[in-house]
């Protein structure tokens, strides 16, 4: 056979079998959180995945993760950030010693294309299907007291006395009174629906993108764990946010002075500012020891000066529980990425959903090699299964629930 002939029936071959898996994913008409009608899929579509890239999150993104604070192990010779840029997070020892020589980057990129191979891609030509979403609200949030975007630690929601956090051990934190003088009156999501809202993810998939138009065409941004912005990104995921979360882990490293001590919060606020007047949500009650992080950085936010004021937020934790345990019915993980939960959320704000750089390969559809983030390339640890998480998208995304992007925009 000429190569021309090679060529075509390779081409045949593609399709007929995207075709066959569109028209299986197409026939599945679920909303997640009924039964899924398939097998646990670590058996059949990510069979490939398991070494390489299942365990996939920020290097510094475990919420309750245990980290000890690094403070004060700054590399000075590394170039400092410019204004409204974030810092360099290879300054930070602990985020550098997560970057793999480049043979183990190599091997992964060679194991995670081949398991792309059996990533379907998403069905064609979506549709905001808004019964279905609204019915995925509702099994995401059931209680009636947290629905409606009223899913924030509010003055009202809390007792001073005891917060209780959604560990396994239902730990009660004590909410100082200044702290809770900090927390809004009331939701300001409460009730608010935004049209379009995008759920920025951080994966390296966004490098080269072109996506930062359509991300910021939105009216609503999330953005995660105070990724990185600057003009070197501006095409791939661009500026515009309105919400930024930071775990307790990045708190730890790269906030806080050194043991025990309190926060920086000059280099905390020159970060913000990179996201100018957004809300920054901490990721805090899943543990006392989170909490205790979360709740310095508010007090200490609290006295910044009024040019730097930012309006923490912290979700309630009964509802994040409640949204871990919805996910866990559905992947087997020790625990829902933050990714995954944010995005679950951000359903319960905004209509059409839009998710970007969610996508847990080092490989692209078309054999491209990718780093862990679009800013870097430290490795996760593994209580995540990302791969899982994007089947559960991809279903998502096949009903018309969220809209997933997972290749470069136009
Ligand atoms: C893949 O992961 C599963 C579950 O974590 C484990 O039981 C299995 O041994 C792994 N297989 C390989 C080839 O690593
Ligand atoms: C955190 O790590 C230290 C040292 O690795 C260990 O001794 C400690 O028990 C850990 N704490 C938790 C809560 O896992
Ligand atoms: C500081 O950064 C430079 C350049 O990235 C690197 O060569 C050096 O090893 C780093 N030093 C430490 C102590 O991490
Ligand atoms: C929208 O979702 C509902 C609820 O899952 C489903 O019954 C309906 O068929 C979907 N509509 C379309 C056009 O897919
Ligand atoms: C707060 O906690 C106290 C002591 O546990 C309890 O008596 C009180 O009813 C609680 N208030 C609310 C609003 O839940
Ligand atoms: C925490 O508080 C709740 C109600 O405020 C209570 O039911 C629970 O027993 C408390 N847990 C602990 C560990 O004290
Ligand atoms: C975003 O970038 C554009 C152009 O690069 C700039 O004009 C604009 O001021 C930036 N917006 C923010 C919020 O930084």
């Amino acid at each position: 056979m000429t190569n021309h002939h090679h060529r075509y029936c390779a081409l045949l071959l593609v399709t007929v079998s995207s075709v066959l898996i569109m028209l299986y994913y197409t026939s599945v008409h679920v909303i997640p959180g009924d039964h899924l009608p398939w097998k646990p899929p670590e058996s059949r579509i990510y069979m490939h995945t398991n070494r390489s890239s299942i365990e996939v999150e920020e290097a510094d993104n475990q919420l309750g993760s245990n980290v000890s604070t690094s403070g004060g192990l700054t590399n000075s010779s590394v170039e400092k950030p410019k204004e409204r840029e974030t810092s360099p997070l290879q300054k930070f020892h602990y985020y550098a010693r997560q970057i793999p020589e480049e043979s183990v980057a190599e091997k992964k990129f060679l194991a995670d294309q081949a398991a792309v191979q059996s990533v379907p891609t998403e069905a064609p030509g979506w549709v905001y299907n808004k019964t279905g979403a609204d019915l995925f609200r509702k099994r995401l949030v059931g209680d009636s007291r947290f629905a409606n975007g009223n899913f924030l630690v509010t003055q009202q929601t809390v007792n001073k006395s005891g917060l209780m956090t959604h560990s396994e051990n239902h730990d009660n934190i004590t909410v100082p009174e200044k702290v809770f003088n900090g927390f809004p009156k009331e939701s300001p999501f409460k009730n608010k629906h935004f049209n379009t809202c995008s759920v920025v993810g951080n994966g390296g998939i966004l490098k080269g993108s072109g996506c930062g138009k359509e991300i910021d065409a939105s009216e609503f941004v999330f953005r995660f764990n105070m990724a990185p912005m600057g003009d070197k990104y501006s095409r791939d995921i661009v500026n515009k946010t309105n919400l930024i979360t930071i775990n307790p882990s990045m708190i730890d490293y790269r906030y806080t002075k050194g043991k025990g001590k309190g926060i920086d919060v000059k280099s905390l606020t020159h970060d913000l500012s990179a996201y100018r007047d957004s809300y920054l949500w901490i990721w805090a009650l899943l543990s006392q020891s989170n909490a205790r992080s979360a709740f310095k950085v508010q007090e200490a936010l609290q006295g910044a000066s009024a040019r730097n004021q930012v309006n923490v937020i912290f979700p309630y934790p009964l509802v994040t529980g409640a949204i871990i345990s919805f996910w866990k019915k559905h992947i087997s993980a020790q625990r829902p990425s933050s990714g995954l939960l944010l995005a679950s959320l951000a359903t319960q704000m905004c209509e059409e959903v839009r998710l970007y750089g969610f996508w847990p390969f080092h490989a692209d559809r078309n054999n491209r090699r990718l780093t862990q983030h679009y800013y870097g390339n430290a490795l996760p640890t593994k209580v995540h299964k990302i791969p899982l998480e994007l089947r559960q998208l991809q279903i998502l995304h096949n009903n018309g629930i969220v809209r997933l992007t997972t290749h470069p925009c136009q």
